[in-house]
Formats: C-alpha cells, sequence, structure tokens
C-alpha cells in the first residue's frame, strides 16, 4: 500500500468535498464551497478543537461580528500594517504578491537557501531582486511595476449614508480583544482568562492559490490566553502544566533548518518559547494533530525568525504541516503581550484593566490561531491510500470521518431494504452518524464509502432476516466480520 497525495485532488473533485465557488459565473480567486462531506469533516476537526481548546482548558467560547469599525482595526495596527508586497503588470494588470513570486522563481531554479531568504527582504529589495533576476509577468510576459504594500482588508460602508468605514475581520482575534474588559466583568473570569472564538476571516489575498491553501474567506480557531507575567504559571482547566512538559514535539528553531525532537521543557529552558503558557498551546495542538489523524512525520513546529516578528512580539512559532505544496503553515502561535489590550484601551479611550493578587494592569496574552481549512485539507492529503484496491480512498480517523457507517441492503429486495433502513434509523437516532445507499451495486456502494473515508459499511442480508446479525467491513482492510444488530447498537 502507498501514500499518494496527488490522487487526494481527484477524490475531492469527484465527490465535490469542497469546490469554487459561484461556479456557474465568472471564477474568481480565493472561494470555497463545501459539499456534504466535506462539511461533516470540517465539523468534525471543528469539534475535536472546540474539545481541546475549549472543554478540556475549561476556556469561554464567544460569536463576535464579523464586520468591526475602523477604530478597531486602527488600534490592532492591521489599517497601517496588514499589508503584502505587490507588484503588478504594467502590460496585462495581473497583480503579484513579489515575495510568492521571487520564491517560486529560486524553486525552479532549485535555490533554496535563496528562497528560505525571502521573506527576510524588504520592499525595496524584493523590487531588486525581482528586477535583477528579470522576472516577468507570468501570464504576457509584460514588465512588472514598482513592488508595493497592498493592504489585505476589505474595506464597506456601514448604513445607508456611507459615512462609516468598516472592514471584514482578518482575524477572529480582535473580537476577542474588543469584548474583553466585558466578558471579564460579566463572566466572573480571574487570571488566567481564557476566550476562544471560531469563526469567517477575510483577506483580500493578492493571488489566493493552492486552493484552501490561500483563500479569501477561510474559518479561524483562535484561543487567546490572558494572564498576569508578574505571576507564576497555573494549571488551566484538566491540564497539568509540569505534565504537559514532557511532551515532545518536532521543532525547528530560529536561524535552523532541520526540525530536531525535543521537549517542551527542553524548548523553555532554551528560550525557543517564551512561558509555559505558550507551551500549553503547542501541546495542544500536537495533540489536536493526533487526534485528527496526522502522523507526527506529516508536521513540524517552527520558530519564526527575527525579521518574520511584529514589533510586539514577544516569541512566535508556526505548525506547518508537509503537503504536496511542501511544508504548509496550519496554526500560528503567539506571545502579543498587552499590545493588543493596551491599543484599544488608547484608540477607545476606555480603560481596560484587571486587579489580580492586588496589582491593577492590562494582562498578557498568549494565542493559539488555527486554520480550518487548510487543516481539512492537509489531512486530506496526508490520508489518501492507493495500490491496495482499484479505487483511491481516504484513511481517515474515525473520528473525524464524514461518517462512522454506511448501511447496504445485499440486494433490491423490499423486505432487505426496509430492515437496512431501519438500522440506518436506528444509528441516527442514537447519535451515531450513519447514511442508507441502495444505489449501485454492492461493489460500488463499498468504493464509494471508502473513497470518503466511511469507516464501517454494514451489509443487511438474507441471514440477517433470521437471526438479526449484520456483516460489518472494516474500511482499512476490507475483512468482514458477523456481529448482531443488538451488540453492534449497545457498543457504537
Ligand atoms: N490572529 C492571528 C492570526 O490570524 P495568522 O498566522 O495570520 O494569525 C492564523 O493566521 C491561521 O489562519 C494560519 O495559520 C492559517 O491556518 C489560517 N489562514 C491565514 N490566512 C489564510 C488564508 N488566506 N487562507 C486560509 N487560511 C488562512
Amino acid at each position: 500500500m502507498e501514500k499518494n497525495e496527488s490522487k487526494a485532488m481527484s477524490i475531492v473533485s469527484r465527490r465535490g468535498i469542497f469546490y469554487q465557488s459561484f461556479g456557474i459565473y465568472k471564477e474568481i480567486g480565493g472561494f470555497y464551497d463545501y459539499g456534504p462531506v466535506g462539511v461533516r469533516i470540517r465539523r468534525n476537526i471543528e469539534n475535536a478543537w472546540r474539545r481541546l481548546f475549549v472543554d478540556m482548558l475549561q476556556a469561554i467560547e464567544i460569536e463576535s461580528s464579523s464586520i468591526m469599525p475602523e477604530a478597531v482595526f486602527e488600534a490592532s495596527g492591521h489599517l497601517s500594517t496588514f499589508t503584502d508586497p505587490m507588484t503588478k503588470c504594467k502590460v496585462c494588470n495581473t497583480p503579484y504578491r513579489a515575495d510568492k513570486l521571487l520564491e517560486s522563481f529560486y524553486e525552479k531554479k532549485h535555490d533554496y537557501k535563496s528562497m528560505e531568504e525571502v521573506k527576510k527582504l524588504s520592499l525595496e529589495e524584493l523590487d531588486r531582486k525581482i528586477r535583477e533576476h528579470g522576472i516577468k509577468c507570468e501570464k504576457c510576459g509584460g514588465e512588472l511595476g514598482k513592488v508595493e504594500k497592498f493592504n489585505l482588508m476589505f474595506q464597506l460602508k456601514i448604513g445607508p449614508t456611507g459615512s462609516e468605514t468598516g472592514y471584514l475581520r482578518p482575524e477572529t482575534a480582535q473580537g476577542i480583544f474588543v469584548d474583553f474588559r466585558d466578558l471579564f466583568k460579566t463572566q466572573g473570569l480571574k487570571m488566567p482568562a481564557l476566550i476562544a472564538q471560531v469563526g469567517k476571516s477575510y483577506r483580500n489575498e493578492i493571488s489566493p492559490r493552492q486552493q484552501l491553501v490561500r483563500m479569501r474567506e477561510f474559518t479561524q480557531m483562535e484561543l487567546e490566553l490572558f494572564f498576569d507575567p508578574e505571576e507564576e504559571e497555573k494549571d488551566i482547566g484538566f491540564i497539568e502544566l509540569e505534565k504537559v512538559l514532557d511532551t515532545k514535539i518536532s521543532f525547528i528553531k530560529s536561524g535552523e533548518e532541520e526540525a530536531i525532537k525535543a521537549s517542551l521543557k527542553e524548548l523553555l529552558e532554551s528560550k525557543s518559547i517564551p512561558n509555559k503558557y505558550f507551551a500549553l498551546l503547542l501541546y495542544l495542538e500536537n495533540r489536536l494533530m493526533q487526534e485528527i489523524g496526522f502522523d507526527e512525520k506529516a508536521y513540524r513546529f517552527r520558530e519564526l525568525e527575527k525579521e518574520e516578528l511584529p514589533h510586539y512580539s514577544k516569541g512566535n512559532v508556526d505548525l506547518e504541516v508537509n503537503t504536496e505544496y511542501g511544508f504548509i503553515e496550519v496554526a500560528g502561535n503567539a506571545y502579543r503581550t498587552d499590545y493588543d489590550l493596551s491599543s484599544h484601551a488608547r484608540v477607545s479611550g476606555v480603560e481596560i484593566t484587571v486587579v489580580n493578587n492586588g496589582r491593577k494592569f492590562v494582562p498578557h496574552v498568549v494565542e493559539a490561531s488555527m486554520g480550518l481549512d487548510r487543516l481539512l485539507f492537509s489531512i486530506i492529503e496526508n490520508s489518501v491510500v492507493s495500490g491496495d484496491r482499484e479505487w483511491d480512498w481516504l484513511r481517515l480517523k474515525e473520528s473525524i470521518a464524514p461518517y462512522k457507517y454506511a448501511v447496504f441492503p445485499l440486494q433490491k429486495d423490499d423486505k432487505l431494504l426496509k430492515k437496512a433502513r431501519e438500522l440506518a434509523k436506528m444509528l441516527v437516532e442514537k447519535g451515531v452518524s450513519a447514511y442508507y445507499s441502495d444505489s449501485g451495486s454492492i461493489g460500488k456502494r463499498y468504493a464509494k464509502a471508502d473513497e470518503i473515508g466511511v469507516p464501517y459499511c454494514i451489509t443487511i442480508d438474507y441471514q440477517t432476516l433470521e437471526d438479526d446479525t449484520v456483516t460489518i467491513r472494516n474500511r482499512d482492510d476490507s475483512k468482514q466480520i458477523r456481529k448482531g444488530i443488538a451488540e453492534l447498537l449497545s457498543s457504537s
């Protein structure tokens, strides 16, 4: 059996797991819709995240507005700094992200060292390199214009007079910061205080590409952990910090190229991560990756280089997964200090402080920000199995598979159909995900179930009518066992 990433997208399009939005109209890059299978896998990943980042930590979860007034982004810094370097073709006007253009130039030349250096280049240096290497428009070969900053936020006018400027939020985190003061009071929070949010974020990406990797509308799952920087870190929710620190993760230190296996304790001691709360975030992400089915060799954590850090950051570590596009970032972790709350207090004129141990101060925050779409994309890519049967299939973990069971009648006989439908209904009523199908041959039904990663297919045959037993086919080895319906229901 061999894994084959390149087959993943053919399953995705055949089964409509996700697809480009507005299909009947002119294509606009960066927007994707999820079909029925995609919706279910996505929801399962989201719930796996929620179990760890909300329930295990006993965090609170909110839903804030997606449209926010300009003042919010003046405070957050997005108005002035949320930009990417852009160059446009002087002939056909096609826009390019200058850094990505240069990276792909070096990649084609197998000059990986220069490729790595691109993220450190200033606007002027990017401009100079593009000219030095004679890089031209990929569409028409035209000359490229000066590299300039482009703000990625979608601007809009609020209300009929249009007097109020607003923006679609580029991250869900700002809603948490803006609401922090009120939540702290109304929810009776104490230090450390944990607030989570899952929701859509919007970025007007210059060149959206690589499907769910660079989208203009996507979903983030974010946790903000507010704490007192002068207080020793404490256990949180149901997690004991000292136990967390023994966890070993694959980690690339800044300035290094190779990942090492190191415990969180070692990373703390070497100052690669700033504090124990930050370690906790990496622990949870590592756990989530395993719970949703990633092999530990498929992902790594990477300490960001100094040039990549925002000025207020006291530590940033990305989580990256290996895909057909190379390693892509699926989560960003950051120690944002008191930057966000202090900035919102300054711009709004409202005091945002807490009192802890008799001291009044602005809390510090560490943040874990995960991209749901990128996680879905990379788990599908990492789950394709090819070569052991006539069809390619997804070895998805039961916890994220779109359905646990598919229920089939062996033949189109009314008695079998009725019995199969009854069993599927009983499973659904029990809260177990199952679907019923009687279309096509039984072989085709198995293939279709395998393809979307359904772990078990139950078949109702004539013996079922006699002794209430069914066959259960295991997706991974295609082996079948016979089991009583009563036992199946009680163990599901
Ligand atoms: N609040 C911090 C923040 O937003 P980020 O690194 O810009 O940090 C966090 O984004 C995560 O959101 C990324 O690791 C990625 O998974 C996801 N993400 C960001 N931009 C995206 C895009 N254009 N398309 C899909 N996912 C994206």
